[in-house]
């Protein structure tokens, strides 16, 4: 596996690997790798000749009172786990962005609302680093876990309406053996909060039990839940379209329930299908 700092570096490689006619796999990371990710690598490495994974802990998606500086690190870890799941690039840039960097790629409507809402600057972060690596790595697929199932959403839309000629792959949600959706984030939890952490999947198969039973109605889907959660601060608790994310009153096919909470110093996400 080779590894790679210099952006420019990274673009000569990945121009010169498309010209040869490879298929270039991408999987961008913040790092502190762990099984979601894994996965990710993984399905990416099935539909490409070349894999190319990112670690950047990109400082425009991190609100003021956010957790940039705390956020949890491990390279040397990360770089092991990347070659043990067939990485064939790493990208690890010190600085991604070039001196007087001004482009800000923003998608309307779908950035706001869930986490856009305690978030407001969160997503255009997201799709401006997405957009800068993207235009490196030069890929043909690239994949992003369905935890984060609104910035897979709002990727898609940035692909489609820049025309960026990228098939963009959703990898499922990974959860850890007591129904905790796996995250980096997770390292700072207790485990006395870890415990309180489960409610929020817990509330979420609540609703899918409900609806299995017959229920339809969104409220009362969504009273029953609250009422199980045990976190610090509900951010929210919400069932939306699961393809355009807009609000519904009734579960229908593809429906998909969404929550956020801080349980300890972690604000924490998670969302389920609720399949009938
Ligand atoms: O999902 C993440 O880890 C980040 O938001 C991403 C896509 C790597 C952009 O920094």
């Amino acid at each position: 596996m080779k590894i790679l700092t210099d952006p420019r570096e990274l673009q000569v490689e990945a121009l010169r690997r498309r010209a040869s006619g490879a298929r270039i796999g991408f999987v961008p990371t913040m790092g502190f790798l762990h099984p979601g990710h894994t996965s990710l690598f993984d399905l990416a490495r099935q539909q490409c000749d070349w894999l190319v994974a990112s670690i950047y802990v990109n400082p425009l998606q991190f609100g003021p009172n956010e957790d940039l500086a705390a956020y949890p690190r491990n390279p040397d870890g990360d770089a092991a786990l990347c070659e043990q799941h067939g990485v064939d690039c790493l990208f690890m840039p010190v600085e991604l962005y070039a001196s007087g960097h001004s482009t800000t790629v923003r998608v309307e409507q779908l950035s706001q609302g869930l986490c856009g809402t305690s978030r407001p600057t969160h997503f255009e972060g997201v799709t401006t680093v997405v957009a800068r690596l993207f235009g490196l790595v030069q890929p043909n697929l690239a994949v992003f876990g369905e935890k984060d199932y609104q910035q897979l959403a709002v990727i898609r839309r940035m692909v489609q309406d820049l025309a960026m000629p990228i098939d963009i792959v959703g990898g499922p949600l990974i959860r850890d053996t007591d129904g905790l959706a796996l995250s980096s984030r997770n390292a700072y939890l207790s485990p006395q909060e870890r415990l309180r952490a489960r409610t929020i999947y817990q509330a979420l198969s609540l609703m899918q039990d409900m609806v299995q039973s017959g229920e339809t109605h969104c409220a009362t889907l969504l009273k029953a839940a609250e009422a199980t959660l045990n976190v610090d601060r509900l951010d929210y608790l919400e069932i939306r379209d699961g393809r355009d994310l807009s609000p519904v009153d009734t579960v229908h096919p593809g429906t998909r329930a969404f929550a956020a909470a801080w349980v300890g110093k972690p604000r924490l996400i998670d969302n389920l299908e609720l399949m009938a």
